[in-house]
């Protein structure tokens, strides 16, 4: 089954051909980052400008390079939420325009589980051991921080979530305070290469540090914007030598970083999770990669990590994700809603591996 997936939630445009849910033909990436750069941030309606330049040509080449015409698809997986309104209106609309020409059906897919199923696209085989399951989502974007929950049947708990800012976010928006560019995430990570983590304390939130303690409800939820703003302060008014600078880029991405780990740790611990899989632009980053795998190593517990290529936002994750609606015989309609949030219920994750689907 050949699956075209589409991806405009954000500033990517992208399209990619995948076969049966994990052999990626062909996967197309048309960036807006130095669009939105002169902003130090994405502007919704420059986005949609810009999916609607960019979708033709992106949806060709990746079927171009796929080796295969439209007439051979099996359907058509589009993200559908959450994301910017105007940027996900374009991307929707262009779909389903392509599904009512072509007669494809079409399948509307959430963002953030397609960022889950990054992690598995070259991975079938952790999908169908059950000694897998419960698998642990860590969730690390511009604009998700989550802990998830996925069960054999596919059913899925969000057990933390950010209380503000995304991690990506605290990243890009450090990155701006410091005047480094945009997005912040990938400067902040080389940078940080070259600087000392322990020279500058930055706060962490939400650790039970200073005496207080974590409120139960709140063991696996993040908070980041303590950090950014105490960044604020720390650099205000004060000229930083490039050491100085390469250092405090290193602390606070420590502090942004050592949470996530901890947190990830303790929630795989508490719900006996065994397998641990690490997704979305932030699990990029090298500081937390590699302290993730020194983390699961100690405690013998497997770890996916997500291939870069796979990280950041893609259309591979959205065609491949597809492919479990639709050989579980689901579809949408061609007035399938676009929404900005992510819903409270995540519905039925379809590639868990005994997924089943009314
Ligand atoms: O998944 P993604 O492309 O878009 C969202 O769904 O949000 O993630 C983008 C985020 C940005 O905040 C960017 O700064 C961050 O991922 N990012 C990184 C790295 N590469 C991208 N953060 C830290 N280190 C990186 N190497
Ligand atoms: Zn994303």
């Amino acid at each position: 089954m050949f699956v075209l997936g589409i991806e405009s939630s954000c500033d990517e445009t992208a399209a990619a051909v995948v076969r049966d849910g994990h052999e990626v033909l062909s996967s197309v990436i048309s960036s807006q980052i130095k669009l939105h750069a002169a902003y130090g941030g994405v502007i919704p309606e420059l986005a949609a400008r810009e999916h609607l330049k960019n979708l033709q040509p992106v949806v060709t080449t990746a079927l171009r390079e796929s080796g295969h015409t439209i007439d051979e698809l099996s359907g058509i997986a589009v993200t559908s939420h959450p994301g910017l309104i105007p940027a996900l209106l374009v991307g929707n609309a262009y779909a389903k325009g392509l599904a009512a020409a072509s007669g494809l059906p079409i399948v509307g897919i959430n963002h953030f589980q397609g960022h889950i199923y990054g992690a598995f696209l070259d991975h079938p085989d952790y999908l169908a051991d059950e000694a897998n399951y419960p698998i642990l989502g860590v969730v690390v974007s511009g604009g998700h921080t989550a802990l998830v929950l996925i069960e054999q049947d596919g059913h899925a708990k969000v057990l933390g979530t950010t209380l503000d800012d995304a991690a990506g976010e605290a990243l890009d928006k450090a990155a701006k305070i410091l005047s480094l560019g945009y997005p912040g995430g990938p400067i902040i990570d080389r940078l940080a290469r070259e600087g000392d983590p322990h020279r500058y304390d930055f706060p962490k939130g939400l650790v039970g540090g200073g005496g207080k303690p974590i409120p139960p409800e709140h063991r696996y939820d993040f908070s980041f914007s303590g950090v950014k703003t105490s960044l604020l302060y720390q650099v205000q008014g004060r000229e930083l030598s490039e050491k100085d600078l390469r250092d405090v880029v290193a602390s606070y991405q420590a502090a942004v970083m050592d949470v996530l780990v901890t947190k990830a740790m303790a929630a795989a611990r508490d719900n006996q999770a065994r397998l641990i899989c690490l997704c979305g632009g932030v699990a990029c980053n090298s500081y937390l990669r590699q302290h993730m795998e020194e983390a699961c190593k100690k405690v013998g517990k497997p770890l996916l990590l997500t291939p870069p290529k796979y990280c950041t936002d893609n259309a591979a994750m959205i065609g491949g994700l597809g492919y479990h609606y639709f050989r579980h015989g689901l579809t949408d309609n061609l007035d399938l809603p676009v929404g900005a949030r992510l819903p409270p219920d995540l519905g039925l994750f379809p590639f868990a591996k005994h997924a089943f689907l009314e």
